[in-house]
């Protein structure tokens, strides 16, 4: 019997043993555009899970040992400030990685969602998870996506990181090379379709708008 390891907005993670966990979307999928993204990037050596199957939507990758960073974050073993580092620069490394073919020089693999609890803390550094939204494009279009989530955060209502995503932002764009501000907008409308978004956060999009252009506007 497989044991429910956690459950995502999307997916549900199932230990298969020590070394390998199932990784199922609720309402169907096709995995197999994920999975050769993170085959490739994985090859360009950026940290993801190795791949052992991905058919449908069933995933079955290496099973990560560490806390999300969002855990993290929450039990205090990492600072706001540490923590927001990590992320810009994974986001960095992530866009040094070429793509085969692009007809823009300036086109990288994007990940779009990546947050604190799209990352595994692991003994080895941390490792990125969740890459249903990636795709290629310009680099500023992630940062703008990642400030865009945690300053939702900062103006969410009862959130947890309330106090603390404004510092996680500002660290982030101190940190950043890339200016999100000609991709915020996009960034918007990407959260507004996003159908694991809730109404409740789209409802706060263009407070943490806002926030973003300030923080932004305050470093380039
Ligand atoms: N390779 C893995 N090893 C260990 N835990 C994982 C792994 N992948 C995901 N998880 C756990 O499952 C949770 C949900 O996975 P995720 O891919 O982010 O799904 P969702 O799209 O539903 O957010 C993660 O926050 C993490 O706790
Ligand atoms: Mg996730």
């Amino acid at each position: 019997m497989t044991a429910l390891l956690a459950s995502g907005r999307d997916a549900d993670v199932y230990a298969l043993d020590d070394r390998r966990v199932l990784r199922r979307y609720r309402r169907g999928g096709d995995v197999t555009a994920e999975a050769a993204i993170m085959r490739y990037v994985s090859d360009h050596g950026f940290p993801v899970p190795r791949i052992y199957a991905a058919e449908g939507a069933d995933l079955v990758m290496e099973r990560l040992d560490g806390p999300t960073m969002m855990g993290a974050l929450g039990d205090g073993t990492l600072d706001m400030r540490s923590g927001a580092t990590v992320l810009a620069d994974l986001l960095e490394r992530l866009h040094k990685v070429r793509v085969r073919a692009a007809t823009d020089p300036g086109t990288r693999i994007l990940h779009l969602d990546l947050h604190p609890e799209n990352v595994i803390m692991t003994e080895g550094g941390p490792v990125v998870i969740d890459w249903r939204n990636s795709c290629e494009g310009p680099p500023e279009l992630d940062v703008a996506m990642t400030a865009l989530i945690i300053a939702t955060v900062a103006v969410l209502p009862g959130h947890q990181f309330n106090n603390h995503a404004e510092l996680f932002l500002d660290t982030l764009m101190s940190c950043t090379r890339d200016n999100p501000l000609s991709q915020l907008e996009a960034a918007v409308h990407r959260r507004t379709a996003d159908p694991n978004v809730t109404a409740d956060e789209k409802a706060h999009l263009l407070e943490g708008k806002l926030l973003v252009t300030t923080a932004a506007r305050a470093r380039f």
